[in-house]
């Protein structure tokens, strides 16, 4: 038996293809390069020495996924495949909304062809919106400000529709916060095409020379130091809490949310600080204004993770930006670097 993962090859998919592997199960891969490079595949199979089965498809390629299922005795699937770029989906909404609905819905069907009714799903703290207090709470209200958010909010109700359908599904919904760090092998990381729009791999390019200066984003924020905090999570822990979530659903039906965080949260000032001392490396940065639709603070209450999955983030701030500066230092190019 096998767990097919969808998305495998992007940057939270490969360190949980890594878990997986190093945890003993069978794995397949579907991605479409979309966002990735086939280079991962050969950084996974150094990193683990075990092999696994990769198809180049999208997911929203019914026949092709259905042959993915006829080929393999597939268990359950962990769905990382989408867009998630907020600006882009502002501007490009149908490709957004076509990509992650749509082949959503097409993987979900043809799991029911296949009477395989298990699936991870990776959503975002992003449904929290504008208006919650944090600590954020899994049954607080959602909602979503841009096209990226309201896929993820849309996917967990038509996760929740299909469990009411049919409860004989085990589902689990992740809500990451802010993913960051890399594999301690420095070998998979976050490889972001053009210019980053997230903290962290901003700040590793500033960090090489790539890029001039770090531009943070508004210091007047109702925050310790006026910049906006976050909880950053190791990318390493995430992956782990998909085996646990995974565990779960294989014995369990159902639907359940889980947030991912460490319920601490950190200002971009402090960010760039410990990535500066950590790494003995200078992270020139100027203040600019504040980026439209940007919370001041988020946080998650990881409290239910813990108490169900058995699962709680290990890892540090200084863990995150040393394996992040690890991988970046190792790859100046990502993955076009070899
Ligand atoms: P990523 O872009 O690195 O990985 C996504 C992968 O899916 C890529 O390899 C891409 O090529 C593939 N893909 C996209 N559309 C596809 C399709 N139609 N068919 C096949 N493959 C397709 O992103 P990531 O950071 O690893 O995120 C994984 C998931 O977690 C996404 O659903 C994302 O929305 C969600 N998420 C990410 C973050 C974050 O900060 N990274 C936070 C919250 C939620
Ligand atoms: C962003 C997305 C969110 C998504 C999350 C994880 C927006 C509005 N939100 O959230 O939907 O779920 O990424 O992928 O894009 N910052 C700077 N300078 C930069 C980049 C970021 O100051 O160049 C600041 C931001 O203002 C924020 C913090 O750093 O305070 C973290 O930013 P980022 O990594 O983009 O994550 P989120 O804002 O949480």
């Amino acid at each position: 038996m096998a767990i097919l993962v969808t998305g495998g090859t992007g940057y939270i998919g490969s360190h949980t293809v890594v878990e997986l592997l190093d945890s003993g199960y069978e794995v397949v891969i579907v991605d479409n390069f979309y966002n990735s490079k086939p280079e991962v595949l050969n950084r996974i199979q150094d990193i683990t020495g075990k092999d696994f089965k990769f198809y180049e498809i999208d997911i929203r390629d019914q026949e092709a996924l259905d042959k993915v299922f006829s080929e393999n005795q597939i268990e359950a699937v962990i769905h990382f495949a989408g867009l998630k770029a907020v600006g882009e989906s502002v501007e490009i909404p149908i490709t957004y909304y076509h990509n992650n609905i749509t082949g959503t819905l097409m993987l979900c069907e043809v799991m029911q062809k296949h009477g395989v009714k298990k699936i991870v799903f990776s959503s975002s703290a992003t449904v929290y919106g504008m208006d919650n207090k944090p600590p954020y709470t899994e049954d607080m209200p959602t909602s979503a400000t841009n096209p990226y958010g309201r896929t993820k909010l849309m996917i967990e109700e038509i996760l929740k529709d299909i469990y009411v359908s049919d409860n004989s599904w085990g589902i689990s919904i992740l809500r990451y916060f802010n993913p960051i760090g890399a594999h301690a092998s420095g070998k998979i990381g976050e490889d972001p095409n053009g210019i980053p729009n997230n903290l962290l791999p901003y700040i590793t390019q500033v960090a090489c020379g790539k890029r001039e200066k770090l531009y943070v984003f508004g210091d007047d924020y109702d925050t310790n130091d006026g910049t906006g905090v976050r909880d950053y999570i190791h990318v390493v822990d995430l992956a782990q809490a998909h085996i646990k979530a995974l565990e779960k659903i294989l014995s369990n039906t159902g639907v359940e949310i889980y947030n991912l965080g460490t319920g601490v949260g950190y200002s971009v000032l402090d960010v760039i600080n410990t990535f500066a001392r950590v790494n003995q490396v200078e992270v020139p940065y100027v203040i600019t204004d504040r980026r439209p639709g940007d919370v001041a603070t988020s946080f998650a209450d990881p409290s239910k993770a813990f108490k169900e999955l058995g699962w709680k983030a290990a890892k540090n701030l200084e863990d995150m930006c040393r394996d992040s500066w690890n991988w970046q230092k190792n790859n100046p190019d990502g993955y076009s670097s070899e």
